[in-house]
């Protein structure tokens, strides 16, 4: 996994149209949401699949004092310049979310965002992560997931995504997927196509992955089994966030 991620880590941003624009545009939705749920003051955040910072800074640049770890170093390395480029206090680290180097209750929210947490195949994998989150949350501190709309996508089980341009002209790049679902209709392998353009012709860079597609009530099941309180799915009308997000509290100590 974190081979994946490392290859991809300096070409990351090409996934968006505009990187820039959307890590502004995640951090306000879900700055949104977090400061509903625990009121105005900034909140400690962690971001335990920070990627290059997409929402870590975001988050910060709505003035939350956020930690980002990623299981890739060389994302999270980028994540940490990321922020030094725009003047933000964010500390990074590589790091597995099932073994989050925290002590218990360090944090007021925890985000896992943009299809991370379906990188796991086993529930056991899941409940680990999830178990992890809730002990450096402090007692009702918030969960904050987000994946893909798969209760839909199990409908069609699409082959493909649609690509997606960054720049403009001979500078023009496309990213796409291919998707090969397993008989189980839950799981599928991924390749992850990025066309770059070499004088004139492309390069093409292929990585690949599996991940499991979870519906909203079988992730909201975990999560609760987890130790997680009132898990709520929050739809993109709602919240502008541009996929389903998943809030929970951490259940307060008995
Ligand atoms: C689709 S990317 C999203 C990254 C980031 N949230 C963003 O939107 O830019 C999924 C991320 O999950 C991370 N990841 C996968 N498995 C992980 C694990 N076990 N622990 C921590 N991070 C993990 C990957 O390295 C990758 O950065």
């Amino acid at each position: 996994m974190a081979r994946f991620y490392d290859r991809l880590a300096a070409d990351y941003h090409l996934i968006y149209d505009d990187w820039d624009g959307a890590t502004e545009r995640q951090g306000r939705a879900l700055d949104t949401v977090i400061r509903s749920a625990l009121g105005t003051a900034p909140a400690t955040v962690l971001d335990c699949a920070c990627g290059i910072g997409t929402q870590a800074v975001g988050l910060a640049l709505r003035g939350h004092r956020v930690t980002g770890t990623d299981i890739s170093p060389a994302a999270a390395a980028r994540a940490g310049r990321e922020a030094a480029r725009r003047g933000l206090e964010m500390p990074v680290r590589a790091a597995d979310m099932r073994a989050l180097p925290f002590g218990d209750g360090t944090f007021d929210a925890v985000v896992c965002a943009d299809n991370s947490l379906p990188h796991f195949l086993t529930d056991e994998d899941l409940l680990t992560a999830l178990g992890e989150m809730r002990r450096v949350l402090r007692s009702d501190g918030l969960l904050l997931i987000s994946t893909r709309p798969y209760d839909r996508i199990r409908r069609s089980r699409p082959a493909s995504t649609a690509p997606q341009l960054h720049g403009a002209g001979s500078g023009r790049t496309v990213t796409f997927q291919l998707w090969d679902w397993h008989e189980d209709g839950e799981r599928y392998d991924l390749e992850h196509f990025q066309l770059i353009p070499a004088g004139d012709d492309w390069r093409v860079e292929v990585r690949r992955t599996t991940y499991r597609a979870l519906t909203e009530g079988q992730l909201a099941g975990l999560v609760t089994e987890a130790g997680f309180d009132a898990p709520m799915w929050r739809q993109p009308e709602d919240t502008g966030f541009f996929q389903p997000l998943l809030t929970a509290r951490r259940r307060a100590a008995r």
